[in-house]
């Protein structure tokens, strides 16, 4: 609708040149946003205000004239001016109805994407596997996940990558460590990958032997040692049936063919250097092969370097992800690369993404985008630690969610039997934590609080569910699903036309999402429409409408508010519950 009435105001905009009124070449772009108040219609434009000027008018004569310049339009039922000279749009509600009428019917709920559609490929997830999965990676498997989903039902074909760190120096530390384990791998400590690292760091630290005898072990598998590799390879192996094992329990849309890990790129590192030469980018500092850029310049106004080659010869993080871009532009042909990554790693990502462009490894029409975020801080706003100050693992903690999102819903709910309430527990607990992430600005830090992730009231995981069971409910009394309803929608009491609003801007939040990568846009928006059904379900009855048609109405009304909440919810990977 948005763009219909951008469309209409180009076309005044058009005539008003044509008439001489507006000078030659004034082509802003035209803002239309959503009102607030829906006393000043549904959509509003400041494009008088913005023209005024070069037009040489008063802001309220030019929106008057644009107003005689609209061409008519069936969706809009009036337009007026209002404070110091913006153009207030009412649509009409038979149009508005008619739309919703169309979504309900369409198993796509009238869901398209409104640029052209591209191959999209989005780097998630990524941990090091030398570690256990913590917490700091939750973040960026769950948006970059949300994310992914939002762009394909918009229709863009997307190629997740999980471009997990199983390279590196602490690998020979481990695998000294491997090798001292009377029993291998099948020893029990591997289990607790966290606790493996931790003492295997230990015993770097502690005895110099070891640790000549792990740097040995990195030689030797970085020159390609079978022994070595073979090792190597079972360790990370391990490693990532602990992460796929977390993606399940999560219901993140990661398997092992996603995995394409830093060492894939291992023989192209020389060659990324070597073509940076070619280019004549690279100069040498200290023994290191750096690119500098002078548009970065560190405190002491001095260019920063992107260092590709260390004076030893081994490559690093840089090096690796500029043979990723080089793949993701050349090989997998993508149109867009979105890198869900902390935020710290900000300057890294704006500084490759340059060398990248300048030495035309990625298409000059590809873009690039790191979707940085936040940090997850505890409850008392400060990082997030254990009692004893550790790094908490994320099993633990969807342990604990589930854990309490049990006692919750028994505590509501003592009749359920334990099968149920085990099943309910999971949507409810992941659900929370997954939600709690999603619903917070993607770039701002944020407090991890149990308590108020597994609230019933508010912007939370449980709320929607609840609120999903309730549509859910109402045709359950029925006896029949929320398809093959008949008769029409009519939009006529206020709550009704305030909910068919919302349920028709379904498509411009996805489409917002996916152009700007922040779920927080899709979670405000079902929080809204489940407040809006909630007031309309209170003063609508439905059941007990006063005729048939109503009723009929108010059922269609409700079976596109589930269908628009399970739809919601599945984006963001949550699960819905038919009751709860
Ligand atoms: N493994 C890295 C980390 O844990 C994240 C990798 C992100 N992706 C990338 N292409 N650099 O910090």
């Amino acid at each position: 609708m948005k763009d219909s009435i951008r469309h209409l105001i180009q076309q005044a905009l058009a005539r008003l040149t044509a008439e001489g009124v507006l000078p030659e070449g004034s082509n802003p772009t035209i803002q239309v946003e959503n009102t607030r108040d829906k006393t000043h219609g549904d959509f509003a434009s400041n494009v008088a205000m913005m023209l005024a000027k070069p037009a040489g008018m008063k802001p309220r004569d030019l929106a008057q004239k644009l107003i005689e310049a609209l061409p008519a339009d069936p969706s809009v039922s009036k337009v007026e001016i209002a404070g110091p000279g913006f153009l207030n749009f009412f649509q009409n509600s038979a149009a508005l109805a008619q739309r919703l009428d169309a979504a309900l019917a369409d198993p796509h709920l009238s869901v398209s994407k409104t640029g052209s559609k591209q191959r999209v490929v989005v780097d998630l997830s990524s941990p090091n596997l030398a570690k256990e999965m913590h917490v700091g990676h939750l973040r960026s498997t769950i948006i970059g996940d949300a994310v992914a989903r939002v762009l394909e039902f918009l229709g863009d074909e997307v190629i997740r990558q999980n471009h997990v760190g199983d390279w590196g120096t602490q690998f020979g530390m481990l695998l000294a460590y491997v090798k001292e384990q009377p029993k291998g791998f099948d020893s029990p400590e591997l289990a607790d990958l966290e606790g493996f690292y931790r003492a295997a760091k230990q015993r770097f630290d502690e005895s110099a032997e070891f640790a000549e005898r792990a740097r040995k072990l990195v030689v030797e598998l970085q020159a390609g040692d079978a022994e070595c590799l073979r090792l190597w390879k079972q360790f990370n192996e391990l490693s990532l049936s602990h992460a796929q094992e977390v993606y399940d329990r999560l219901n993140v849309m990661l398997t092992p063919d996603d995995v394409k890990g830093e060492s894939a790129y291992n023989a192209e590192l020389a060659d990324i250097v070597a073509s940076l030469k070619v280019k004549g980018l690279l100069s040498e500092s200290n023994g290191a092969q750096c690119v500098f850029l002078d548009e970065f310049k560190n405190a002491e106004g001095n260019p920063l370097p992107v260092i590709v080659q260390k004076a030893g010869g081994g490559y690093l993080y840089a090096t690796t992800d500029l043979a990723s871009m080089r793949y993701r532009s050349q090989q997998l042909k993508a149109d867009r690369a979105l890198y869900f990554v902390d935020q710290r790693q900000a300057l890294h990502f704006q500084m490759t993404f340059e060398v990248a462009r300048r030495a035309g490894f990625v298409r000059s029409d590809m873009q690039l985008e790191h979707m940085g975020f936040g940090t997850m801080n505890g409850a008392d706003g400060r990082p997030f630690k254990t009692r004893d100050g550790g790094t908490v693992k994320l099993v633990d903690l969807l342990d604990e969610a589930e854990q309490r999102a049990y006692s919750l819903v028994k505590g509501k709910n003592p009749d359920l039997d334990e099968g149920e309430l085990r099943q309910i527990a999971h949507a409810v607990g992941i659900g929370a934590v997954k939600y709690a992430d999603l619903s917070k600005h993607r770039t701002s830090d944020y407090s991890f609080n149990f308590e108020q992730m597994l609230s019933f009231e508010g912007n939370t995981a449980p709320y929607l569910l609840y609120a999903y069971t309730r549509v859910a409910s109402v045709f359950r009394k029925l006896g029949t699903g929320m398809d093959g309803l008949g008769g029409e929608i009519k939009l006529e009491a206020e709550q009704e036309q305030a909910l068919g609003a919302k349920l028709a801007q379904f498509a411009e939040v996805l489409n917002g999402v996916g152009e700007k990568g922040v779920p927080h846009l899709l979670c405000s928006y079902l929080y809204d429409l489940a407040g809006l059904f909630s007031s309309f379900y209170e003063h609508c009855p439905i059941l007990t409408a006063e005729s048939e048609t109503v009723k009929q109405s108010r059922l269609r009304l409700a079976a596109l508010t589930g269908k628009t909440l399970k739809q919601g919810l599945a984006l963001l990977g949550l699960e819905t519950l038919e009751r709860m």
